[in-house]
């Protein structure tokens, strides 16, 4: 596994691997890798003949008072697990590499870069969408894989890779679950123990929203409500729970059939999302 710093060495790499007809695939991340980031990784390897992954610890996606300075580095522990799912290459910018000093230049998905998680972070998704343009640009990438664990992030760069024509294929991999059904976060070790025993309630519920959606329930704002209430009785402070068009995040109404449950809440300090996918024929 090649491992460089620079955006020169990144570039000389892939033009090796380009000019020798070479299919590759790209996997950005922030690192502290769990089971769910190695899951894109193999995804990845299956569909590509190299694999790029980055470790990014993008501040621009960190409001003011987030973790960026707690968010969890762990470097020797992530090199070594990439090292052993036989990635080509591991791309470990600095700021300064990435920004430099006098970057003007954001990428922003208007209206649903406002919406959900974005409401609640203000920016965050430009962050996102401006780091993830910039590592298109130096990559080019064939194809990139993302989760569907982050699906507001997912759509958004959908969105930015249609609307500014980057030729890439945005392919995404299904959520990686602990036994309990809690999708696994770099951020579930900020979790007590007792959080930790709280936290599955989250995906309880996206269950049980999922169930009656099946079973009939059109009222979603009711379905909204109630999740919200028993959120709040297990311990949680939710931020939002939607029921969704999967299409373009917008409130499903009863015509819709291809719907997302989204969610977030915090348990303490901690800020969890996640949510479920719904389809059914009418
Ligand atoms: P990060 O949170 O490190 O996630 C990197 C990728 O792993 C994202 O595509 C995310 O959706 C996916 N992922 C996270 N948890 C997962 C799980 N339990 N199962 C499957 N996939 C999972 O998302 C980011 O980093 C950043 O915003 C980034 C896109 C790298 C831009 O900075």
């Amino acid at each position: 596994m090649q491992v460089t710093n620079t955006i020169v060495e990144l570039r000389n790499a892939v033009k090796t691997w380009r000019m020798a007809g070479a299919h590759f695939a790209f996997v950005p991340t922030m690192g502290n890798l769990h089971v769910g980031h190695l899951k894109l990784v193999e995804e990845a390897k299956k569909s590509a003949d190299k694999v790029i992954v980055s470790i990014f610890v993008n501040p621009t996606q960190f409001g003011m008072g987030e973790d960026y300075e707690a968010y969890p580095r762990t470097e020797a522990e992530d090199k070594q697990k990439l090292d052993a799912a036989g990635i080509d290459l591991l791309f470990l910018p600095t700021v300064g590499e990435m920004y430099g000093e006098d970057a003007l230049t954001i990428v922003s998905v208007k209206e649903l870069s406002n919406l959900y998680c974005g409401a609640s972070r203000p920016r965050h998704f430009d962050g996102v969408a401006t780091v993830v343009c910039k590592f298109f640009n130096m990559v080019q990438p064939d194809v990139a894989f993302l989760g569907q664990k982050d699906f507001q992030q997912l759509a958004v760069i959908r969105k930015m890779v249609k609307d500014l024509n980057i030729p890439v294929e945005i392919r995404s991999v299904e959520t990686v679950r602990e036994n309990s059904g809690l999708a696994l976060s770099s951020r579930n070790g900020y979790l007590s123990p007792d959080e930790l025993k709280v936290a599955p309630k989250l995906y309880q519920a996206l269950c049980a929203a999922r169930d009656e959606i099946l079973m009939g329930k059109k009222r979603y704002s009711v379905l909204e409500d109630e999740a919200m209430a028993y959120l709040q009785e297990a311990g949680f402070v939710s931020d939002y729970f939607s029921v969704c068009r999967a299409s373009d995040l917008l409130k499903a109404d009863k015509q819709d059939t291809n719907l997302v449950v989204l969610a977030a809440a915090k348990l303490g300090r901690t800020r969890l999302i996640d949510n479920i996918c719904v389809s059914f024929a009418r």
